[in-house]
């Protein structure tokens, strides 16, 4: 296993562990935790989403992935929100490099790898308005600076939404049509491919399916983009197969979302 990963897989551990005991804040294991995730850079951000009255908390980590982690907040009025954070690494820039090389909306950007970690917080930013506005369920967002991202928090006071691999579904039949027309929405009006659509990046909240993770999600002149859709339709239909739902085809589902017709 690479470095980096290991270091992840460690990281995950313990906020794993931290998330069981939930003080977070108190323990030492806490604070180590919070020293890596928080750079300096990155505590700088935090205060001015304090100052601008975004955030009064930051509460504990809901999540820790390979490109950053996910943390509950609390706003001024006691509404819960999720921050999205960025690592600033370059293993970062690594990882996020070969998806915005193909995006037209990111032309032009230098090899610079703190810009391109803003860009792409600004590109998951925009991808998830532009997906909210075609009719897509995600969690809607309200304000990007530098590394973070300030969106909705799915879940409520006891805990986060599940992802949907962790749910035993009542309806799943229609939890699979709804995330086939949001599949479909995405490409016809937002004209975005989600690109990771698996059952990691759907939470279930209230019985209704999110779409999350929204980073990657590409544009479908992507030269690239019909691969990735057809990886996501893939993805989808093993997962609500194995549920034993009657699912499409995987090509009558390419043709649906793509809206081109059966002859
Ligand atoms: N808005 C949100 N509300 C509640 N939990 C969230 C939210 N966004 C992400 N999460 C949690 O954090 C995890 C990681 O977020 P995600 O956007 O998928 O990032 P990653 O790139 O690390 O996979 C999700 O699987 C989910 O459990
Ligand atoms: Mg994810």
């Amino acid at each position: 296993m690479p470095t980096e990963d290991k270091h992840i897989l460690k990281l995950d551990r313990q906020v794993d562990k931290l998330r069981l005991t939930r003080s977070f804040e108190s323990s030492s294991e806490g604070r180590k935790v919070m020293e890596e995730v928080f750079d300096n850079l990155t505590l700088g951000v935090i205060f001015k989403l304090t100052c601008e009255k975004r955030i009064s908390t930051v509460d504990f980590p809901v999540s820790t992935g390979k490109e950053g982690n996910v943390f509950r907040a609390t706003a001024p009025d006691g509404t819960l929100v999720a921050l999205k954070i960025y690592r600033t690494s370059n293993a970062t820039f690594k990882n996020i490099a070969k998806y915005i090389e193909g995006d037209t909306r990111f032309k032009g950007l230098t090899g610079n790898p703190r810009k391109l970690i803003y860009a792409w917080c600004t590109k998951e930013f925009k991808n998830l308005n532009r997906l909210e506005q075609a009719g897509v369920r995600v969690p809607h967002p309200t304000r990007f600076l530098k590394n973070i991202i300030v969106m909705d928090y799915i879940g409520d006071e006891v805990m986060a939404a599940p992802q949907l691999r962790s749910v035993q579904l009542e309806e799943p039949a229609k939890i699979y049509r709804e995330i086939v027309r949001f599949m479909k929405r995405a490409f016809q009006k937002a004209k975005l491919v989600h690109g990771d659509l698996s059952e990691y990046n759907i939470l279930i909240h209230e019985g209704l399916p999110y779409i999350i993770d929204c980073g990657q999600a590409m544009l479908t002149d992507h030269p690239n983009a019909i691969e990735f859709l057809k990886r996501d339709v893939k993805n989808i239909n093993r997962y609500f197969r194995n549920l034993e739902v009657k699912v499409w085809s995987d090509e009558t589902v390419l043709k649906y979302v793509q809206g081109v017709r059966e002859k």
